[in-house]
């Protein structure tokens, strides 16, 4: 296809505002799709997205659309939606001219609406505001739109309004985004050009590469370069998805498309690489590549012991279609033998623990998750901890710890409320906007440790369900972190020491003192427990003496009944863990490190 019949386009949306409603219609309207074929949410293929409604894979599908006589072909790169993923929407929005703003009728515009344009205008994108769900009963067309309009600076009568479930201004968007979007420019006769915007492992093809040409042109049969690791492989097939994979005999100008080598691993097909031809390369790769980095760190560790080698070979599996997952292997005395592995996010941490209880078969219990922090002890070496077991002992000149730029968005008369919150968080404003009259537009810097545990949660329950939060990373600062031990009997249970800012120290270990209190059953002695940092103890309890004397009741009489009893405390110290002399059931360490 020339380029000028090309115009390549995403959807910005927050979750829920009918972004895969509406590009299913998309695919109906233009038929790629036949309507008995339809089956909902046709770009969100694993089971897990569709079961909680969010895409962590972004794809993309031509669709021809005639418009004026002249058919022009339609390329829909889907964006993922959530925080734990901005740099591969980042990518995303690069592979396009432009994106289609998709806004809730009965909503407005929420705080993933805000960061997602943010994003588009790096990125240069032409901007089409589209209202959508216009045939629900609550829908407020006129005052979102007024609302939509000031942000992006148009007049409200340009905003579009469609509903992607009834079908109603979907072709009128079609036809305004022929019209409204720059079609892609680019050198036909350079060396190839092609950035990765997707890339996905597949059991029976191997990786799946999407890609979007920016100069020149990729065939079948030729020796392909990474430009960021310089390997070379075979295309042994490029293609279009439309809406299923259709081989073709290139890519030329601002297409888009995948590619097949045969590699059996994303992290060779990296997001945000530049491919080119490894006879006739490009002297320069495309800008914006960047590994990705893991944010959180948390331990994995499986309930039953004898899963370890299950839980090792499915971290293998997951890797091959997750290029910023990483672990080692780590032992802790509290659960044994387990792995120390590195997310996005929360999110990403979420996804993956899931898929490896649904898909393995596995029951698994994390660790409290922990950022990276960057130590500078007192000789001047820089310590990168991703464990509180690394946290140097002695002095400390410096710590950094990541921080994150957060959009929060909420009805104005929860200002009061969010605040409060930030500031307990250690956050500082950085700046606020009404969108309207009663929306707010508040900015923050927040430290990422303080928002990986529940902000979400506590965000929502303080404004009742009406705040929405967007953040990404902003770099990092210093900050007065410790690390707090807990101890039962004198000895630390390694899985709960925790870093944590010196005002929080006290209330992180008198919560878990006190929680642990309740959870470990009474010894033979009794047990102190004890948080502390470093040599000093900041907060104690302690487990009253039991005298739990089994034999005690049968007076020296009947053996083979005291045997009995013997070997049935046997069997419940199977599960009992030993943290020094302290007898600890498994079930209580599970406990005290979920989190609620
Ligand atoms: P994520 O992928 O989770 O970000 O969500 P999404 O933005 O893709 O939203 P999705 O298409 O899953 O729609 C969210 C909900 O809104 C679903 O229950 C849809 O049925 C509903 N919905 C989407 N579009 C419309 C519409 O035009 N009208 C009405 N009434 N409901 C809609």
């Amino acid at each position: 296809t020339p380029p000028d019949l090309i115009r390549n386009f995403c959807i910005i949306a927050h979750i829920d505002h009918g972004k895969s409603t509406l590009a299913d219609r998309m695919l109906q309207i233009t038929g790629v799709v036949e309507e008995r074929a339809m089956r909902a949410q046709y770009l969100d293929r694993m089971d897990i997205e569709r079961e909680r409604g969010i895409t962590i894979k972004s794809q993309a599908v031509r669709m021809p659309w005639a418009s004026e006589d002249v058919t022009y072909c339609l390329n829909m790169i889907d964006t993922p939606g959530h925080v734990d993923f901005t740099y591969e929407v980042s990518r995303s929005l690069a592979a396009c001219e432009g994106a289609v703003l998709l806004v809730d009728a009965a909503q407005g515009i929420e705080a993933q609406t805000l960061a997602n344009l943010y994003l588009a205008m790096e990125n240069d994108l032409t901007i089409i505001p589209v209202l959508n769900k216009i045939d629900l009963p609550a829908a407020q067309p006129e005052k979102y739109a007024a609302e939509l309009a000031g942000l992006i600076g148009c007049d409200p009568s340009e905003v579009m309004r469609v509903s992607g479930k009834t079908g109603e201004g979907v072709e009128d968007l079609l036809n305004e985004i022929v019209a409204q979007l720059p079609a892609p420019t680019g050198n036909a006769d350079a060396p190839a050009r092609a950035m990765i915007f997707d890339s996905v492992y597949d059991t029976y093809r191997g990786v799946v590469t999407y890609v979007r040409v920016i100069d020149g042109q990729l065939s079948p049969r030729e020796k392909i370069a990474m430009m960021s690791t310089k390997a070379t492989h075979e295309l042994l097939e490029i293609g279009v998805i439309s809406p299923e994979p259709k081989p073709s005999r290139g890519l030329g100008v601002g297409e888009v498309g995948y590619l097949i080598t045969g590699v059996k691993d994303v992290r060779q097909s990296r997001v945000g690489d530049t491919v080119t031809n490894s006879a006739k390369p490009a002297a320069d790769a495309l800008g914006g590549y960047r590994d990705p980095k893991p944010m959180v760190f948390s331990g994995l560790y499986p309930i039953d012991g004898s899963d370890y080698p299950i839980l090792r070979d499915a971290l293998d599996r997951l890797k091959l279609n997750d290029a910023a997952l990483v672990y080692e292997p780590e032992t802790s005395v509290a659960l044994g033998f387990g792995f120390r592995v590195g997310f996005l996010g929360m999110l990403h941490l979420e996804i993956v623990r899931e898929r490896l209880e649904r898909e393995f078969n596995l029951d698994l219990i994390s660790t409290l998750p922990n950022v990276v922090y960057e130590v500078e002890v007192d000789d001047g070496r820089v310590i990168t901890v991703t464990n509180p077991s690394e946290f140097p002992e002695g002095k400390i000149a410096q710590i950094t710890e990541p921080v994150v730029r957060a959009t929060l968005l909420a009805p104005s008369e929860f200002v009061g409320a969010i605040m409060e919150l930030c500031q307990s968080r250690r956050g500082s404003l950085r700046g606020m906007d009404y969108l309207s009259e009663d929306r707010v537009e508040m900015r923050y810097t927040l430290p990422l440790a303080e928002i990986v545990f529940d902000f979400f949660d506590a965000l929502k329950s303080k404004t009742r369900g009406y705040a929405s939060l967007d953040y990404e990373p902003d770099g990092e600062q210093t900050a007065d972190l410790v690390k707090v031990d807990i101890l039962l009997q004198g000895d630390t249970v390694d899985a709960f020491s925790s870093i944590v800012h010196r005002d929080k120290a006290y209330a992180y270990g008198t919560m878990m003192a006190t929680k642990l209190k309740d959870l470990i059953p009474r010894q033979q002695f009794e047990v102190p427990i004890q948080a502390a940092i470093g040599a000093r103890i900041i907060a104690r309890e302690n487990i009253r003496a039991i005298r739990k004397d089994v034999l005690a009741k049968c007076y020296g009489g009947d053996i083979s009944r005291k045997r009995k009893l013997l070997e049935k405390q046997k069997e419940g110290k199977k599960r009992m863990k030993m943290v020094g002399s302290v007898e600890v059931p498994q079930e209580a360490f599970i406990a005290a490190l979920s989190q609620d």
